[in-house]
Parts: structure tokens; C-alpha cells; sequence
């Protein structure tokens, strides 16, 4: 993996791009969201309809009737078809129309468009752009949510942001002493330097954050680690839309091998983050855990503090937004915290630059 250090600098401030990649896989829904239902859902713009084969497949189809615009999502399922509730057109999963109301010639035309998905670990991806270019392979983040020995909890929240907020939100954590001051958040966070590091051949930005001997967060504290403690913070975004975060936290003084998996408590934590549209992102998270793997009370635990943690978050970005759609962007100045932030917005820039957006 070639890495090249970070320069960026306070007098660099990239805008935030505004533009969406569609070369690229996205987060569609929780595999759990998916059944015998159809669920609707905006996608870069786009709406969708999506469900799942007999066989456990996902479809993802245009969610527009060929034959007068209804939407396919308030239909019913026929088998491993989809039926318009409003004249009767039937769809199969691969788009093609299988049967029209009284003739049996159907025009071809009558198609509507499918979107390659795959499944993987707790989510399902769709590709909207060239399906030409879709190759599973290349869905981001290697084998952190499919690990065997880890086991996540998951969810989902509408955001009202542009998804670059939450890319800024996600990539400069030193918020965490001030959005986040009740649960994870303790001074330290904001004062320890990142190290950020690009992989533009993988498109993924890294940052690091190693605290040595801090306060505990209360968070942590509530479940028994005392002060003072180590911690880790090491994030990767895999552009344009997949977040991971690895967080260590241990006793201070653990000799511990700092990528070791097995060492502290390690939680792996992964937001999805989809745009909707320019104003709106869906926003999945995965948190994984490789130890207490039985303990049910401790998932609900992490299911509810995710939540909490996000309703912090999504207070702060939906302001933000609000008053850039009111008072136009802000100029911004930019310090050394925020150098993960703005390699991501290059990345995206870049990504934008060499196609495949819209
Ligand atoms: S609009 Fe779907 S069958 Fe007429
Ligand atoms: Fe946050």
C-alpha cells in the first residue's frame, strides 16, 4: 500500500464537493430491513424500490412503473416479482416485465431499470452508476463487517445534511470533547494531534489518534474502566461513503501490541453514510464487538448509546445545514485537527473530477 503523509494546512481549505459520486457501491438498507415487503427508498436522487428474492436475494429496481409512473413500492409481491397496485404491471428482479394487463405481448420497452446489489455482512449495496464498471470485489472496507468472532449491532437514521457534513462530523472526532462531553467525550480528544495518511490508489483516508494515560469517558467509566486509561482512535474512510473506526480503550500502562485485535477493548465501528439527495443522508452504523459476544443486555447497551451518540450528531449537522441553506456556505479556517477532514474532501473532489457524478 503506497501512503503518502498529509500536508495540508490551515490557508487549504477545499469546499466540501456537492456533487455525488455514482461510480461506486452504496449502503442501501440493513439486510434486516429487507424481507417479503417492499421498501422504498431515494438513493443520489434516485428512487428505489427493494426486496428480497424467494431465495434471499435483494432486488433493487426503479421505483417507477414503466407503464404511468406509479410507484412499484406501494405494489405487492408475486412470488420473486413486484405487482403495480395501480394497473397491474409485473416486474421480476432483473427489471423485465413479465406480464401486462389484458394482452399478452409485452413491449419491451415496459422494462424498468435494475441496479446490481450485493450482501454484505449486515448491509445490502446497490451500484447506480455504469453497471459496467460494478464489481463486487470492490466494495469498501475488505472483511471488517464479514470477520468471523465479531458480533455487530446495527441501525439506521435519516439525516437532514449534505453527506459531506457527516463526512466533516466523522473525520474530525476532536467534536467528541464538546458535541459528545456526557458519554465519550474528555478533553484530551481535542488536544491529542492526529496523524492522517492517503492511500489514493484505494481512495481511503486514515487518521490516528493514540492517547496515552487519559481520563476514562464516561461512557466507558459506567462500564468499569477507571482512570486513567489508553485509548485509540484509528479511522479509515473509504470514499465516497464507508467510515471505519477502530476504538481501543485499556488500562493505562497495557502492554499492548497497538493493532493487536485481541488487546483492550476493541470496538469496531462503521457508518454507511448514503446521500438521499443534497439535503438528506441515510446514515447506517454497525458496531462490532469481538468479545461478550452472548451478552444480549450488553448489544441493546451499544444499540441505544449508538443512538444517543447520533441524535448528538444529527442535532449539530442539521443546524449546520440549516444555516448554509439560509446564509449560503461558511468560510471556513481550518487548523491542523481538521487535516482527515479536508484529505477526505479531496478524495471526493478528485473522485468527482475523473467522472462517474452526477
Ligand atoms: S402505473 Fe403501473 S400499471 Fe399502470
Ligand atoms: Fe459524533
Amino acid at each position: 500500500m503506497k501512503e503518502a503523509k498529509m500536508r495540508a494546512t490551515s490557508t487549504s481549505t477545499p469546499r466540501a464537493p456537492t456533487e455525488f459520486i455514482t461510480d461506486a457501491w452504496y449502503v442501501a438498507a440493513l439486510g434486516s430491513e429487507l424481507g417479503e415487503g417492499l421498501l422504498g427508498r431515494t438513493i443520489l436522487g434516485r428512487n428505489l424500490v427493494l426486496y428480497r428474492r424467494t431465495d434471499g436475494s435483494p432486488v433493487a429496481l426503479r421505483d417507477r412503473c414503466s407503464h404511468r409512473g406509479y410507484p412499484l413500492s406501494a405494489g405487492c409481491r408475486q412470488d420473486d416479482a413486484v405487482q403495480c397496485s395501480y394497473h397491474g404491471f409485473t416486474f421480476d428482479g432483473a427489471g423485465t416485465c413479465v406480464s401486462v394487463p389484458g394482452q399478452t405481448s409485452i413491449p419491451k420497452r415496459a422494462a424498468v431499470q435494475a441496479y446490481p446489489t450485493v450482501e454484505r455482512g449486515p448491509f445490502v449495496w446497490v451500484w447506480l452508476g455504469d453497471p459496467d464498471k460494478a464489481a463486487s470485489e470492490d466494495i469498501a472496507g475488505g472483511t471488517v463487517l464479514v470477520d468471523a468472532g465479531w458480533r455487530f449491532v446495527t441501525g439506521y437514521v435519516r439525516i437532514a445534511c449534505h453527506q459531506t457534513l457527516l463526512v466533516d462530523n466523522l473525520m474530525d472526532l476532536s467534536h467528541e470533547t464538546y458535541i459528545h462531553a456526557t458519554k465519550i467525550g474528555t478533553p484530551e480528544v481535542a488536544e491529542t494531534p492526529i496523524t492522517t495518511n492517503v492511500d489514493r490508489d484505494a481512495r481511503v483516508v486514515y487518521a490516528s489518534r493514540h492517547m496515552d494515560a487519559v481520563t476514562s469517558p464516561p461512557s466507558y467509566a459506567e462500564l468499569g474502566l477507571r482512570s486513567p486509561v489508553d485509548r485509540w482512535q484509528d479511522m479509515a474512510f473509504h470514499a465516497p461513503s464507508l467510515y471505519v473506526l477502530h476504538s481501543r480503550v485499556a488500562p493505562a500502562g497495557t502492554p499492548v501490541e497497538r493493532d493487536a485485535e485481541t488487546s483492550a477493548v476493541h470496538v469496531r465501528i462503521v457508518y454507511a453514510l448514503t446521500p438521499v439527495d443534497a439535503g438528506n443522508t441515510h446514515y447506517f452504523f454497525a458496531i462490532g464487538r469481538d468479545f461478550a459476544l452472548d451478552d444480549d443486555r450488553l448489544s441493546q447497551g451499544m444499540e441505544k448509546s449508538q443512538y444517543d451518540l447520533i441524535a448528538e450528531d444529527a442535532a449539530a449537522v442539521e443546524l449546520l445545514q440549516r444555516i448554509s441553506d439560509a446564509e449560503g456556505p461558511p468560510s471556513e479556517v481550518s487548523i491542523k485537527i481538521d487535516t482527515a477532514a479536508l484529505a477526505a474532501r479531496r478524495m471526493l473532489a478528485s473522485m468527482i473530477n475523473e467522472g462517474g457524478s452526477r
